[in-house]
Order: C-alpha cells, then sequence, then structure tokens
C-alpha cells in the first residue's frame, strides 16, 4: 500500500478537540511565530478551512485559532488503525499515553545537544506499561479470558493489577520474593491482584508465567512476549514524533527485557514506512553494569542493580533490541549504579522531573558518552521509564528528614541560614 501522509481528519478522529481563539495582533501566516505555533500544536495536520474555523490562522494575521487535544482517550482510541483490532465493547483504558515532552535545558548543557525528557512516568500507574497494558488486558477481554498472568520486577504488576482490575479479571503477578520496589507493591495490593513471591529472579519468574499459560490454557500471558504489549508500547514513538514534528535524532533509554526498546524501534519504523518522516532515530539502550547480559554477551545468572526495574539476566527480546540498535546505527552500553543514582539526582535536582533509578539510565548514559566525547548531536530524547515515587527506599538510603526544631520564627531564621547561599 503507499504511504500515506497523516491528515487532519485522522488527528480531529483520534483526539478531542478543543478550539482557543487567541487574539495576535499583526501576525501574518507566514511569520516565524506562526511556523513554530504551527509544529506545537499540530496545527498543520487539521486541515484549514475558513478563516475562522477550526485550524485555521487568518490570512488578515489578525485572528489565530488553534485547536488543542483535551481529555486523555488512551493509546488505543487515539492510534485506532496503527493497533491491532479490538472491539470497542472490549477496551480497558485508564487514559494512558499523551505524557509529556519536557525540554531538559541543563541536562542538554552537559551533554551538547538539545534533550527532552518523555516522561513515562505520567500515566496512570505511573510507569510505560500502561501502554501495552491497555491493549493486552484488552484482547484478553476480547478473547473471552478470565484472568492474566505476569512476571515482574514490579512495574509490569502494578499496570496488569489496575487494567485488570479495570477489565474485571483476575490477575496473578509473580514477583521475586522482597525484590519489589515499596511503590508498586503497594500498587499490586491496592489492586487487588494475586500476588506470589517466589525464591527466585525475574527469568525465573517468567519461565513458570510462560509454563502457566502454556500448560493452563485459561490464563493469558501479559508480559512483553505478548506482541500485544508491544503494540502499545510503540506508540511512545508515534507522540515523541508528532510532538516534535518529526522523530528525534537519537532516543536514548533503560533497556531490562529489551521489550520498550523493541517497541520504541518498530514504532519509529512504522512511521517512517507510513510516510510520516522520512528519518527514524539512533536507538541508545542502557543497561546497568550488574544486569547488563546485552553488552557483555551472555545471560547473567545473578542480575544485580539498585535499578530493580532492570534486574534482568536473559532478556526475553533480545532479538528486537539487538535489531533496534544494529537498523539504527545505535548502541547499547552498561552504566553503573553511581551513574544512574547521579543523573535521578540530577534530573529532579537540576530539571524538577522525579523518575525511579532504572528510568534515569538512559539519561545516566548519555551524560556518559558526553564524558568520552562520543554523546549524540541534534535533538535527543530520553524516555524516563516510570515515576521516582515509586522507590522512595531509593531515595530515603542517601538522604534523611531532618530532626525538628522549636516552632518559633528565630529559630526558622538560624535554620534558613544555615543553609548554603548557593544550595537555596
Ligand atoms: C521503570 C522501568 N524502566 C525500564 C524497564 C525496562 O523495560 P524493558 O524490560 O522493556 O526493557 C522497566 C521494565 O520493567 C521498567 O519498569
Amino acid at each position: 500500500m503507499a504511504p500515506r501522509k497523516q491528515t487532519g481528519d485522522d488527528h480531529a478522529r483520534a483526539l478531542s478537540f478543543e478550539v482557543r481563539r487567541v487574539q495576535v495582533p499583526f501576525l501574518d501566516a507566514a511569520s516565524p511565530a506562526v511556523v513554530v505555533l504551527r509544529r506545537a500544536v499540530l496545527i498543520r495536520t487539521v486541515p484549514e478551512r475558513s478563516e475562522a474555523g477550526p485550524g485555521a490562522i487568518s490570512t488578515k494575521g489578525r485572528i489565530l485559532t488553534v485547536q488543542t487535544p483535551t481529555g486523555r482517550q488512551g493509546v488505543i482510541k487515539r492510534y485506532r488503525d496503527k493497533l491491532p483490532e479490538i472491539p470497542g465493547w472490549a477496551i480497558s483504558t485508564l487514559g494512558e499515553g499523551d505524557t509529556p515532552l519536557i525540554e531538559a535545558p541543563r541536562i542538554s548543557a552537559r551533554i551538547g545537544a538539545r534533550l527532552y525528557l518523555k516522561f513515562e512516568g505520567m500515566n496512570p500507574t505511573a510507569s510505560f506499561k500502561d501502554r501495552g497494558m491497555t491493549v493486552a488486558l484488552s484482547r484478553a477481554v476480547a478473547d473471552g479470558n478470565t484472568a492474566v498472568i505476569c512476571a515482574s520486577t514490579g512495574n509490569t504488576a502494578a499496570a496488569a493489577s489496575a487494567y485488570a482490575a479495570r477489565a474485571g479479571l483476575t490477575c496473578f503477578v509473580v514477583v521475586p520474593a522482597g525484590k519489589i520496589a515499596l511503590g508498586k507493591a503497594v500498587q499490586v495490593l491496592a489492586h487487588g491482584a494475586k500476588i506470589v513471591q517466589i525464591d527466585g529472579n525475574f527469568d525465573a519468574a517468567l519461565k513458570l508465567c510462560q509454563r502457566a499459560e502454556r500448560d493452563l490454557g485459561t490464563v493469558a500471558l501479559v508480559n512483553s512476549v505478548n506482541p500485544d504489549r508491544i503494540e502499545g508500547q510503540k506508540t511512545a514513538a508515534f507522540e515523541v514524533a508528532e510532538t516534535l514534528g518529526r522523530p528525534p535524532d537519537a532516543l536514548a533509554l533503560p533497556v531490562g527485557n529489551a521489550g520498550n526498546i523493541t517497541a520504541y524501534w518498530k514504532g519509529f519504523k512504522e512511521w517512517r514506512e507510513a510516510g510520516h518522516a522520512d528519518s527514524a532515530p539512533r536507538m541508545l539502550g542502557f543497561q546497568a553494569e550488574g544486569a547488563s547480559p546485552l553488552v557483555a554477551g551472555h545471560d547473567f545468572e545473578n542480575p544485580e542493580t539498585v535499578a530493580s526495574a532492570i534486574r534482568i539476566g536473559a532478556p526475553a527480546s533480545k532479538k528486537g533490541a539487538l535489531g533496534a540498535v544494529s537498523e539504527s546505527g545505535g548502541l547499547i552500553e552498561s552504566v553503573t549504579d553511581e551513574e544512574i543514582l547521579e543523573a535521578q539526582g540530577l534530573l529532579a535536582s537540576s530539571e524538577g522531573v522525579f523518575c525511579e533509578p532504572a528510568s534515569a539510565a538512559g539519561v545516566a548514559g548519555l551524560l556518559k558518552l558526553a564524558k568520552e566525547g562520543r554523546a549524540p548531536e541534534g535533538v535527543v530524547v530520553a524516555v524516563l521509564t516510570g515515576h521516582g515515587l515509586k522507590d522512595p527506599d531509593v531515595i530515603l538510603n542517601r538522604t534523611r528528614l531532618p530532626e525538628p526544631i522549636p516552632a518559633t520564627f528565630d529559630a526558622l531564621v538560624e535554620t534558613m541560614q544555615r543553609v548554603e547561599p548557593e544550595a537555596r
């Protein structure tokens, strides 16, 4: 089929629009400001009808009418024509996707590229897993399943629990005992999923779940080896390309089981094949040093890292990850726990974005490449896969609340004066 440019009608179908009228005196349609605005609010994809109608820019240069998306309808409805078929009655959504792409000027200066952060912690269960889980759970419902199962380092479990609750399905999550970050365990308990702790790591948990699906026949596996998960997760690539107006030059992200890097690359390739862009980014994947089988070239029997979400020794989507890297001219390298925690701290304190340790691996990798004079150039996106509140212990292990002071103004002033001026 011949590639087709995306039209305004595609977007109008996919998004709920709010029409805003903005008075912009002395602005004409060809001015640089209008060109920038066209990109920023996707006007260019909306057909220009009448002068003051939706999407139109007055040729008299006086009234600018723009359309901006309102409400989150979830990735299935938004990208319906690019996803597996799911009947409307089976769709289970919490309004996932449409996460912010935040410019990071201070870290950009260190890297020497224009860095944006795709903050996936803003999804309903606070990680990127929701994109794939809405598709996997909806398909499980459409196929008549009554239960789902997954192995997890925490975020898959949290997302599966929430979407199963939404869909009215029973959810079993199999996790390495005592290795799940507090916030994620709390999510699973809150949603009422059946949590099974095993004396083994993620890789052992995944093998058990795969066998349960195969031998029991009544329960759907919703790990990223399920292709529906990859389909849902690829929508993040579409969003990045849409928001920037084109795909970035490079995309950096953490790699654990390697489903996400596989999904992003699939998304960017499809975007290009559909004729929406003529380029795709270099894929830069980063594993934690103590759990870096794709870098070492062999599985890790006892993977270890502070970044519990990527503590995986035998990535199931190894082939997809290596394909993404070689086809895009990218790389997979490792970063130390120290570098991960430093990047997490920098993101929180200098950009105001709080992500969990694993999520900072992409930025840690970019900082490492910059130190070695190998940083990518141009527009770079780092995917922050999960919210920092998922793993409060990592922060509390490094810092603590100060002792209380008397409730007097003098004591407050004295305390404030003790703060180093540059730290304020
Ligand atoms: C926060 C976070 N970042 C990164 C990853 C790694 O993603 P993938 O396993 O798809 O490589 C995970 C996986 O659980 C995760 O939870």
